[in-house]
């Protein structure tokens, strides 16, 4: 930050669903990225330069009260808050607006802090949000800057804390696709397969990090499909794009599964191009990289594949529109993207790959008159010589896979491993 700035960072809304509903709260992850604190309410104040030790870091918490021990069972204590966060002076959230006043009026610069990401659908305002509105009315006169684009350049490299929790979130996801595999077979409903995910990951302490994907047959050829309620058959592939969380941190996994126990052969050609444009765009991760140049010659390999596999022609490619290149048609999405405690995590525009980041990678090729996809997604962190892929274990060769299938008795859902 500049000079004489002072800098802040909300709490997520407690999200209302209909009536007195509400969403599972999800922690601001700015705001835990900063302080390790995931409670609602809460507020970060940074001001370096302040003159007083003791107003140059402060976190304001909710003040638990009798009735919200009742109600929510506990919340933090100053000390708990202190303790967790490091932060020395914690107030109760009731005097933030005297202390930012003042803060105010010994600072220049205001950093403030606004989910900037590139494909957030923002239809109501949350706390930043609507900090930034009033201060700027209370204050027209201060400086102001955007804190996210200095958090995205921070949160892009993982410290190996950071690295740590996402291996144990891939742990966990592994854990549940080897379970899954042995399930899988025709006449399953793909909810049957979502549970036995949700079983792994809670007992594990995981949650899933995104609406879990469990896509059979032609739904395997829709990106987002999250419906899950149709029966698998025989014949079919299993698309399964689902992956735990663990302490805020997320992985994100794709495989795709015979439903038979045994690929065709033409579901088998489609599987290894996809996987021959995975294992190629892993090495292609090198720090120095622009993303955008990542992603292009992504787009180069799969064009070479789908090529070979007579989905495209050369007559095509020849005439296409560089802007919508043929290979669209059937590889529509992003070759991946940054991995953190979001699952899109945050990237900063012109930023080249660096050592720290961990990228997904997730090549995919959907052919709707066909009837199937096939998408593959590795977690891998980017290093100065070499990438780590931290979702090998899971395996991803077609052999492997059908091998795993076949590796114990089919055992029914819901019934404990000893
Ligand atoms: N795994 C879902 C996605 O990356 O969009
Ligand atoms: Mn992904």
């Amino acid at each position: 930050m500049l000079p004489r700035s002072v800098a802040v960072v909300h709490a997520n809304d407690i999200i209302a669903t209909n009536a007195d509903g509400t969403a599972a709260y999800c922690p601001n992850s700015d705001l835990f990225y900063l302080s390790g604190v995931e409670q609602e309410e809460t507020v970060l104040l940074l001001a370096p330069d302040a003159e007083e030790a003791r107003d140059r870091e402060i976190l304001f918490i909710r003040e638990p009260t009798p009735l919200s021990k009742l109600w929510d069972g506990h919340k933090l204590s100053k000390e708990e808050a202190r303790a967790l966060s490091g932060i020395e002076r914690v107030e109760w959230v009731s005097a933030f607006p005297g202390v930012f006043r003042s803060a105010m009026n010994e600072m220049e610069n205001v950093y403030l802090n606004l989910n900037e990401h590139a494909r957030a659908v923002i239809e109501a305002d949350n706390r930043d949000a609507r900090f930034v509105h009033e201060t700027r009315r209370q204050y027209p006169l201060h400086a102001y800057h955007r804190l996210a684009r200095l958090l995205r350049i921070q949160r892009l490299v993982k410290s190996p804390d950071e690295v740590d929790l996402i291996r144990k979130a891939a742990e966990i996801t592994r854990d549940g696709f080897l379970s899954v595999a042995k399930l899988i077979r025709p006449g399953i409903n793909e909810c049957e397969v979502e549970a036995e995910f949700a079983r792994e990951f809670i007992r594990r302490r995981g949650r899933f990090a995104f609406l879990p994907i469990v896509a059979s047959g032609k739904n395997s050829c829709s990106l987002h499909y999250v419906a899950n309620d149709q029966a698998c058959r025989k014949g079919d592939v299993l698309l399964l794009d689902l992956a735990a969380s663990y302490a805020n941190y997320n992985a994100d996994v794709t495989r795709t599964f015979p439903v038979s126990g045994k690929f065709s052969r033409r579901q088998r050609e489609v599987y290894n191009a996809v996987l021959r444009v995975m294992e190629e765009s892993i090495r292609g991760l090198c720090p120095g990289k622009s993303p955008k140049l990542w992603h292009k010659e992504g787009q180069a390999l799969m064009q070479e594949e789908l090529l070979q596999l007579g989905l495209i022609s050369q007559r095509e490619v020849k005439r296409q529109d560089v802007l919508n290149p043929a290979l669209r048609r059937y590889f529509p999405h992003g070759l991946g993207h940054p991995l953190g405690l979001d699952v899109h995590d945050v990237i900063e525009p012109g930023l080249p790959i660096a050592e720290g980041w961990v990228m997904t990678v997730e090549p995919g090729i959907y052919i709707p008159e066909e009837g199937f996809g096939i998408r593959l997604e590795q977690d891998v962190l980017v290093g100065k010589v070499a990438n780590t892929v931290l979702t090998a274990d899971i395996p991803v060769e077609a052999e492997l896979v059908e091998e795993i299938m076949h590796a114990a008795p089919k055992r029914a859902a819901g019934v404990r491993k000893r």
